[in-house]
Order: structure tokens, then C-alpha cells, then sequence
């Protein structure tokens, strides 16, 4: 919505992927939760917008989505890229990530580099920097071949197909891989350092919106509401 008529409140609709826990998930009875559902919320309640429901999407269909209108926002632990930034804007960063690759746990295959990932099968969700590592690192060079990449609508349906042997290691967020690691019978073999930064997904030159999630978010940095975020879900 463009706003401005008046008072009435501007609403911005925030759209997700879920299956990347802890950032966004469906819990037990299937309600969305995570940091990013509680962040923006809080980073919004700082603004004179109001969050609308929030649309869940896979997560390439994301920026499709903020491009038709159909939301306003994405809050999907969406790494700032130079690609993306050339069709979306995004807000400030609010998370530091690394890649981590992650294997059947306490299995044969223990890779220590990317080099050892060779000649396996690999993969990644669709459309992100994980499966950006392995395009650029691994099946350009030639180590992996295309046929060995396998590319998931999301990281649940990836680290099923890990547990049940039908790919060796995935490339996937740090945070997200501990997460799975604690929960799932898979482990990190190793970090692989991208020094990603995530931030909220905006349209181009809605300079108001960006400028008041800017604000909201440095406003619940200071109010301290960001930390009890994050220890809310990682923990600390
Ligand atoms: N940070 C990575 C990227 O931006 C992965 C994000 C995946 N997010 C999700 N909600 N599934 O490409």
C-alpha cells in the first residue's frame, strides 16, 4: 500500500519460506515461527506500519513474488547479494552467516574442503548461496558434475534425502545446518566462509519503507529486543 491518506494505517505484507528453521518454520501444529517472524514483526511495531498476514512461498518464488505486489517484504534469512540487488533493495543487515556443509552423522564421508567434495553428489535449495558455492565452486570447475547436483524446494525435503543416503553432503546457512544437526541424524563436516549478511527484501525505490524497517530495526537493537530475540532461538 502507498499510504498517506490520512491516518489510517499502512499495511505491509511479509512474505516467508519456511523450512529453514530456527529463522522461519512450521512448528508442531503447523503455525509459522521463527527469528524472522518475531523480528520484523518487533521491527515493525517500531514503524507507523502494521504487519498484514504473512504468505509463504518457496523460496525462489520470493522475489517473483515481492515483484508482482503480491507482498510487500521478505523475511526469509535472505542474504544481501549484488545479483539480488540489482532487482530488490534490501533493508540493513540483522544476521551474520557462513555455509556450512552437513553429511549423514557419524557416517564414512567426513570431507574436510571443498576439494573432497569431488566426484560426490551434492545439494542445496533452489535459488540460494548454498547452491550458489556449488555451482560456481564445484560444477563449473568440473569436480562435481551437473547430474550430481541436486537442487530441493526447501532444506527439509534436502536433509531427508541426506538421512536416507541420496546425496552425500548439502550446502546450506550455518545457523540452519546446527539447527538440523541438533535435531536430524546429520552433522557439519566442515564451515565454508562467505561472510553473508541477511537483510529484509524490499521493491526498489520504496525508499519510505526501507528508511522505517531501517529505523524499526535500530530501535529494537537499542531497546535490547533484538538479543532477547536471538536468545529466544539460538539460545545464549
Ligand atoms: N541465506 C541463503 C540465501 O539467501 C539461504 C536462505 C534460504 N531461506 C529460506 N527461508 N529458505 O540464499
Amino acid at each position: 500500500s502507498d499510504g498517506g491518506d490520512g491516518g489510517e494505517s499502512m499495511e505491509i505484507v511479509p512474505g516467508t519460506a519456511p523450512g529453514f528453521p530456527p529463522f522461519e518454520f512450521n512448528d508442531d501444529s503447523g503455525e509459522l515461527v521463527g527469528f524472522d517472524i518475531d523480528l520484523l514483526s518487533a521491527v515493525v511495531e517500531e514503524t507507523d506500519y502494521t504487519l498484514a498476514d504473512w504468505e509463504e512461498f518457496e523460496f525462489d518464488s520470493l522475489i517473483p513474488a515481492l515483484q508482482n505486489d503480491r507482498i510487500d517484504v521478505i523475511a526469509a534469512a535472505m542474504t544481501i547479494t549484488e545479483d539480488r540487488q540489482e532487482t530488490i533493495a534490501f533493508s540493513n543487515p540483522y544476521y551474520n552467516a557462513d555455509q556450512a556443509i552437513l553429511v549423514p552423522a557419524g557416517g564414512e564421508f567426513q570431507p574436510s574442503s571443498l576439494d573432497d567434495l569431488a566426484g560426490q553428489t551434492v545439494g542445496a535449495q533452489e535459488g540460494t548461496t548454498g547452491a550458489g558455492v556449488i555451482e560456481s565452486e564445484l560444477v563449473e570447475p568440473g569436480d562435481v558434475q551437473q547430474s550430481n547436483f541436486r537442487t530441493y524446494g526447501n532444506y527439509v525435503l534436502a536433509v531427508q534425502d541426506l538421512e536416507n543416503g541420496n546425496v552425500d553432503a548439502l550446502v546450506i546457512d550455518q545457523p540452519v545446518a546446527q539447527t538440523f544437526a541438533d535435531q536430524r541424524d546429520v552433522e557439519i563436516a566442515f564451515v565454508y566462509e562467505t561472510g553473508e549478511r541477511y537483510g529484509f527484501g524490499l521493491r526498489q525505490g520504496e525508499s519510505d519503507v526501507q528508511s522505517a524497517l531501517n529505523e524499526g530495526l535500530q530501535a529494537v537493537r537499542e531497546s535490547g529486543q533484538y538479543e532477547e530475540i536471538r536468545n529466544e532461538w539460538f539460545g545464549g
